[in-house]
């Protein structure tokens, strides 16, 4: 991306265009000054990276580092690059080598020599550390309210379809019928979750950095409370050389999106298999749906096949991390860069995913009651039922599962289900069945019958329906 960049003129400060300290007498190579520029994507942390200077000229001033009336100055002229980004009037190049350098580079074009101070107890090093927390905080809480938002358009459905009813499967066999609230309402348990963790990781984004300078601390008489708190951070690195080494958070927090990506993806491919002519469990508005160009009957899923595709992206960011990350010595190290682009990629992707899928589910499909209810009368998912049926009639399990497993056998091979077998057939099983065995294997009562607490009995899912809602209104 940086290579798309126009070349600028010498950033006064740093980048490649003579602005090293003295020690330095030739620019560098052009291909190297594309190489090592972060500013193609990092101009991304601009707003943080401006709230963490602020931050930082006011505490200058407070500790009498710099006159007061500096650190005023100071802020005014970051305010006004903020200004001018916001009209379209900033507009670092490849020479500025980074976000940081653009800023320092622009504010001593403004204020003069005035602007050589910002720059003073700090280092790029724990300046980045602090930017990319103040943006990942952000993120964060970005995530969670499309996470809730989800959650909303899922309950919103399972609301919708408290008495319908839908196969169950493990191994993507027919296993027993459900509630299909119940089905929905797992997913929002797995969001619910996705929640928490990203809280969890949430609290140690919530570290300052700020003030470890390069690695070691600084001699100038700073106060990193006073900008941690300016900057709302929970709390500060106690170790200098960790607050510039630590990339954890970055790895925990992909940890926590390539979870939330996983549920998006096995929802997708659920989706994926309902709207097939196959199980043809739900069909698409045309709001989610694409067609295809050659095929004119087709109404293809592109929303969860793409969540599903995309989901690759976020485990590969987090693989990436941990591979980079893996063999750095202390302290900071250039391969830091590199966990930008990922970091940025993977909430771009989060947050993208999120909003599709809850569009999909508030407008993008509808479940067809009929298809569902006609898939769980045909099946043999009532045969637990039917052995569950002889233990409530003092039968061991195991000797009620192998006469079932004989039943449904002779029903294969004769081309009928269960209830289509007539009294004498049951009895002549065992003489503990009964006439009321039909009405004990209808689908809508195997549901009911399973009360057991978190189960898909539709009492136990009203009881989880009001929980969800109350949750997600509190
Ligand atoms: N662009 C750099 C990064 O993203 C900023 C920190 C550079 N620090 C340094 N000592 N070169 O990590």
């Amino acid at each position: 991306m940086a290579a798309d960049l126009p070349p600028q003129a010498s950033g006064v400060t740093g980048g490649s265009a003579g602005g090293w300290s003295d020690r330095f007498e030739q620019g560098l190579h052009p291909a190297i000054e594309r190489f090592n520029a972060s500013i193609g994507f990092d101009i991304a942390l601009l707003e943080e990276d401006l709230d963490g200077s602020v931050a930082h000229a006011r505490m200058l001033g407070a500790c009498g580092v710099i006159e007061p009336a500096e650190a005023e100055r100071l802020v005014e002229g970051l305010e006004a690059i903020r200004a001018e980004a916001a009209q379209g009037r900033f507009n670092p190049g490849l020479a500025d080598e980074d976000v940081h350098f653009a800023v320092e580079r622009r504010l001593i074009e403004l204020l003069g020599p005035l602007g050589k101070k910002l720059h003073t107890g700090r280092s790029r090093n724990d300046q980045v550390g602090t930017d990319v927390r103040l943006w990942l905080r952000r993120r964060i809480d970005a995530i969670d309210e499309a996470l809730v938002r989800f959650e909303r358009a899922l309950l919103a459905q399972a609301e919708q379809h408290a008495d319908t009813l839908i196969p169950g499967y493990t191994h993507l066999q027919r296993a027993q019928p459900l509630c299909l609230a119940h089905h929905l309402l797992a997913y929002v348990e797995m969001a619910e979750r996705d929640r928490s963790r990203l809280a969890d990781v949430r609290r140690r984004v919530d570290i300052c950095p700020l003030g470890a300078a390069a690695l070691a601390g600084t001699p100038v008489p700073i106060d990193r409370r006073h900008t941690a708190a300016a900057l709302g951070f929970e709390a500060i690195y106690a170790n200098s050389l960790d607050a510039v080494s630590d990339r954890d958070f970055a790895v925990e927090f992909m940890a926590a999106a390539s979870l939330i990506l996983v549920h998006l993806s096995r929802l997708s491919e659920e989706v994926i298999l309902w709207a097939s002519e196959e199980f043809a469990f739900v069909s698409l508005t045309d709001r989610c749906a694409t067609g295809s160009s050659l095929m004119p009957q087709k109404k293809n899923p592109d929303v969860p096949e793409l969540v599903r595709g995309k989901s690759g992206r976020v485990f590969g960011h987090l693989m990436g991390l941990l591979t980079m990350i893996k063999g750095l010595p202390l302290a900071y190290n250039k391969d830091f860069q590199e966990d930008k682009e990922a970091l940025f990629d993977g909430v771009r992707t989060c947050l993208d995913c999120l909003e599709a899928m809850a569009i999909l589910f508030e407008d993008g499909l509808g479940f067809r009651r009929e298809r569902l209810e006609a898939a769980v009368e045909a099946d043999f998912s009532n045969a637990t039922d039917v052995a569950d049926y002889l233990v409530a009639r003092r039968v061991p399990f195991r000797e009620a599962y192998q006469l079932v497993g004989g039943l449904v056998k002779g029903c294969l091979r004769e081309g009928v289900l269960l209830r289509d077998l007539p009294l004498e057939r049951w009895q002549a099983l065992h003489p503990a069945f009964e006439a009321d065995i039909f009405e004990a294997i209808a689908p809508r009562r195997v549901v009911e019958a399973r009360r057991s607490e978190g189960g898909t009995g539709f009492d136990q899912v009203r009881q989880q329906l009001a929980r969800a809602r109350q949750r997600l209104d509190a």
